[in-house]
């Protein structure tokens, strides 16, 4: 384990370059193996998950390449085309590429086992498992429920209505990769939007993916099986919960200006963003365009004053699920109460988030409470002390949360573990402190 701390600092200023979207790095090499021919991608992110991913690929047969003028190239074996792995897939820490290749595999007449660290294999997969087995794989999971856990698709997949027990992407993405090599027509219903990457690149790849709005948020999408994808190019822009990180420590440094271009901006992923406006951040959105099938802004964000609390509207949580850790971090700081509700899939994240913020931040010395599914906190308009030893629980996300929230609080907050972080922004620690920031291993 490595520890880190993080040091009061004074304000933030530049222009960082805020690494790949994690989601869409991971479709780009997935659905880049599922084409036949060549695809190039630039901007992809080469964090462990994701190279964990680009492994998994090659060994279900793919090429895969990282050539030296940066460009990662696949070139794909076509849908139906996988072959069987020799040897288990290590999936590291990454839910996101476990649950796709599950159905990826679950769609295919090949076996493969997938093996994981010790947070991912505490990880619930029976969402996955439950329509893959209606779509008729079957799957051999240890205690019916988590890795490692083997995976076999049937001679015909069988294609299914499914509608989501629980708003994910992940399960929606699953179903939706086994369903194209179904016979017939695979549909999911969401009843929240959950980030639609699978659908949008898909249809970037010339599958005809069918969405139906039903009203209310609610959604069916549906695609054909047996669709070819057709290699093209991937521009995989900046990933809008990596850049929450830079953008929260400018907004509670006071004076702070600092610029991140090109980050995916959709409906699905701007909660974060649209609940600290509300709070009373100055973040302005420039030059919003479509690339690759994504929509992408230029953020500018000033650190102007104290925030204010609010009631998060527990609508956006799916837009924003990645990023209530680091949202607590400024609520710590913020002047009045913000509750947050809605987020009992928290619980079953890379560790127990809501858990780890809220025992983290007590030890910071915020005042607050914790529900089954909800968090309160209250800040009277200064950071907390801090000055505490944080535990990082193999979670990217929570390192990277209280090593934000040290560049206010008067005492320093060391993490206990900063290795997670290499799983979705290897140059996390760097780019914070070209921007201002004192972030090092301890005693440095
Ligand atoms: C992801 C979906 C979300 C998110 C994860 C990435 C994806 O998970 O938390 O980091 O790329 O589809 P759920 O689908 O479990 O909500």
């Amino acid at each position: 384990m490595t520890a880190i701390q993080s040091k009061n600092c004074g304000r933030l200023e530049g222009l960082a370059r805020i690494p790949g979207d994690k989601s869409i790095s991971h479709r780009a090499l997935m659905f880049g193996a599922l084409t036949v021919g060549e695809t190039m991608i630039s901007g992809l992110l080469e964090g462990e998950d994701v190279l964990h991913t680009a492994e998994a690929m090659r060994k279900l047969g793919a090429k895969i390449e990282k050539s030296s003028d940066g460009l990662w190239r696949t070139y794909g074996v076509g849908v139906g085309g996988l072959q069987q792995p020799d040897s288990a897939l290590e999936m590291g820490n990454s839910g996101t590429s476990t649950r796709l290749l599950i159905g990826l595999v679950g769609g295919h007449n090949i076996s493969a086992t997938f093996t994981g660290d010790a947070s991912l294999s505490k990880r619930p997969m029976k969402r996955v498992i439950t329509p893959l087995e209606m779509m008729g794989a079957t799957v051999d999971a240890t205690d019916g429920d988590k890795l490692p856990l083997t995976v076999t698709g049937p001679e015909d997949v069988l294609a299914i209505e499914y509608e989501l027990p629980v708003a994910s992407a992940q399960v929606k993405s699953a179903v939706l990769l086994a369903g194209l090599n179904a016979r017939g027509t695979t549909t999911v219903i969401e009843s929240k939007p959950t980030r639609d990457h699978t659908e949008k690149m898909l249809q970037h790849f010339g599958v005809e993916v069918d969405v139906e709005d039903l009203g209310g948020g609610k959604s069916a999408i549906s695609l054909k099986g047996y669709q070819s994808l057709h290699p093209g190019a991937v521009d995989v822009p900046s990933d809008p919960s990596s850049a929450a990180f830079p953008a929260v420590a400018a907004i509670l440094l006071e004076g702070s200006e600092i610029a991140l271009p090109n980050i995916a901006m959709s409906d699905r992923r701007n909660g974060i963003y649209l609940t600290l406006k509300e709070m009373g951040a100055d973040i302005e959105f420039r030059n919003r365009r479509v690339q690759a099938g994504e929509d992408v802004a230029d953020l500018v964000i000033r650190g102007t004053g104290p925030l204010k609390g609010i009631d998060v509207d527990p609508a956006r949580v799916p837009s924003m699920i990645d990023e209530f850790p680091v949202l607590a971090m400024a609520a710590a700081c913020a002047k009045g109460t913000t509750t947050m509700t809605g987020l009992e899939e928290l619980r079953v994240k890379e560790s127990d988030r809501l858990l780890m913020v809220a025992n983290g931040l007590k030890a910071c010395g915020v005042d607050l409470e914790m529900g089954e599914d909800s968090l309160t906190i209250h800040g009277n308009g200064k950071p907390p002390k801090g000055g505490a030893l944080i535990e990082t629980a193999l979670d990217h996300r929570i390192a990277m949360s209280f090593l934000v929230l040290g560049t206010v609080t008067p005492e320093f907050i060391t993490v206990d573990d900063g290795a997670p972080i290499m799983t979705s922004f290897p140059n996390f620690v760097p780019l914070m402190n070209e921007l201002g920031c004192h972030i090092g291993a301890v005693n440095d």
